[in-house]
């Protein structure tokens, strides 16, 4: 196995275009309705096939008709599912995400089983023999933030191993705790909110008393989220990574801070660009690109994704995902 994606899984249900909620008992008809396999880990897993690599997932779902679903369309993927914990009497987390005109993306959310995921529910076997773990929503699967794991991460990442991780939530406290990551992984990849939030209580005498979460709502200037960026290297990692929706991303290492511009594309929907970046910076690390190089690789495939309905649309293989940097 190439790659381990460890923590959330998630059952998107997408309809699309939707611009209002109907009234009463009243019946919108919309063009498309998908569900697809997604969460910073099962979305990042399909993605990091679909460019090429062997994959094994790793966390929680519940004993329910969606965690079928979700094994079903992940293993058909590609992915190996043979790992994930199944826990009785727990629901599958899902989303029910109407997609608006523009490609907006508000969302309703159950977080089910990624809530009670421990490191007892991961195979240390399966993870000393991969080159690259991701670890997806460290701050809603917070059971794994525990020195026991901690010192896995540190152990694996000692015999070689690349070790990325993403954030799922916009919630202050969560994305604070996941912090106590950062010293236990090579990169880090928040979108920019994200960042604002987790750098919160480091930042808060350079933001001179101004409200990061309030300015994480409208779009967050450059200079924040490079002053949060890299306040976030300072914990520990060798690169933070911060997307910032069309805007790109920021690459911030210790040779400095690199702003990689996003593709233009026609966008459908933004769903999972996220955990497409991961999947492709991920794949550019493990080709041997250097960190730029990946981000850019990562910039494709979320672009990609951009153009499709779901967080695995428009994704199909490195070959046409390399195409377009060319
Ligand atoms: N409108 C867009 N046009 C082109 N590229 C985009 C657009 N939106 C996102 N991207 C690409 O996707 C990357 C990640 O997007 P974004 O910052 O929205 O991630 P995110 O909020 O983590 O998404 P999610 O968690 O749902 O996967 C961006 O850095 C950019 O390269
Ligand atoms: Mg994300």
């Amino acid at each position: 196995m190439t790659v381990a994606t460890v923590g959330v899984h998630i059952v998107d249900i997408l309809a699309r275009p939707v611009s209002y909620i109907p009234e009463g008992q009243d019946t919108a008809l919309v063009d498309q309705i998908r569900l697809t396999a997604a969460g910073s880990a099962a979305g990042t897993a399909v993605d990091l096939v679909k460019l090429g690599n062997e994959v094994v997932s790793m966390g929680a779902i519940g004993d329910d008709e969606l965690g079928d679903f979700l094994v079903a369309v992940m293993a058909k993927r590609g992915v190996d599912v043979s790992l994930l914990t199944r826990k009785a009497g727990e629901q599958t987390a899902a989303s029910i995400l109407p997609i608006r005109p523009d490609g907006g993306r508000p969302s309703f959310h159950v977080p089910g089983a990624n809530l009670g995921v421990m490191p007892a529910d991961l195979d240390e076997a399966r993870l000393r023999g991969v080159r690259a773990v991701h670890l997806g929503g460290m701050d809603v699967t917070f059971g794994l933030g525990d020195p026991a794991f901690f010192a896995l991460l540190d152990s694996l990442r000692a015999s070689g191993a690349i070790v990325t991780m993403d954030l799922l939530s916009e919630m202050p406290d969560l994305l604070g705790m996941a912090r106590a990551f950062l010293p236990h992984v090579d990169y880090v990849l928040p979108n920019d909110s994200q960042a604002l939030l987790m750098a919160a209580d480091l930042t808060a005498d350079l933001t001179d008393g101004a409200d990061a979460g309030s300015s994480a709502v409208s779009s967050p200037s450059v200079a924040e989220v490079s002053a949060a960026a890299l306040a976030l290297l300072g914990e520990g990692p060798r690169g933070v990574l911060v997307t910032m929706g069309a805007e790109g991303s920021l690459v911030v290492t210790e040779a400095g801070i690199e702003q990689v511009p996003a593709l233009k594309i026609e966008v459908s929907d933004t769903t999972g660009c996220g955990d497409a970046y991961c999947a492709g910076f991920i794949t550019g690390l493990l080709h041997g690109q250097d960190v730029v190089g990946a981000a850019r690789w990562g910039t494709a495939a979320a672009a990609q994704v951009a153009t499709g309905l779901g967080s695995d649309a428009g994704l199909t293989d490195l070959e046409s995902t390399l195409a377009l940097l060319t």
